[in-house]
């Protein structure tokens, strides 16, 4: 068993092992592979914490497709800033595309329900959303999510991509914050 780590002072216990990520990563990536092979998707990663989880997934899908990043802040701390900003924005023609958007954790789903409604307008072929963990208390946008890795309680979570403050995107599995 992993032991608890800490970052910024606060402590976090182990929560979703690297064996657990990899099968649920495992079965995304077959389910977008049967639905998608021969259609050549664009894969758009909305950084920095799905560059992890992307990684693994598109390997995973083993298809002809093209990747892409946005990137989209509205986080800061442990709690949700209630803003969206485009910091890096799409540079593809999405017209006609079929789109598969990848994220790391939908919290409040501001930020996707925000982008989702941008990409519609630009008329792509369709669009899915592929998303690892979700918080479904924390939920207060309505965001459809396509392919689903992990449902998770309305707490913290680090690791696998997801930072506090900067810090344990390097992680290889996923940690929690612990009460105090
Ligand atoms: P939302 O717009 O509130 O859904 O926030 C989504 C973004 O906030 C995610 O893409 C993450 O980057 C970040 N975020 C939300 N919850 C957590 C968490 O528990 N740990 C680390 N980052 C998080
Ligand atoms: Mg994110």
């Amino acid at each position: 068993m992993k032991k608890n780590i800490t970052a910024h002072g606060l402590s976090f216990e182990p929560f979703i092992s690297e064996a657990e990520i990899n099968t649920r990563v495992e079965a995304l990536s077959s389910q977008i592979r049967q639905q998608y092979e021969g259609k050549q998707p664009l894969f758009i990663v909305v950084l920095n914490g799905a560059f992890v989880f992307a990684a693994d997934l598109i390997r995973a899908c083993d298809i002809a497709c093209e990747v892409t990043f946005v990137r989209l802040a509205s986080y800061e701390g442990t709690a949700s800033t209630g803003k969206v900003a485009t910091v890096l924005g799409l540079d593809f023609d999405v017209k006609n595309r079929h789109l598969i958007v990848v994220e790391d954790i939908v919290d409040s789903g501001r930020t996707l329900y925000h982008f989702m409604g941008e990409l519609k307008k630009k008329e792509p072929a369709s669009i899915s959303l592929v998303a690892l963990l979700l918080k479904p208390d924390a939920l207060q946008f309505s965001v459809k999510i396509d392919y689903l890795g992990f449902e998770i309680p309305n707490k913290f979570v680090v690791g696998y991509g997801l930072d506090y403050n900067g810090l344990c995107r390097n992680l290889p599995s996923i940690y929690q914050l612990k009460d105090r």
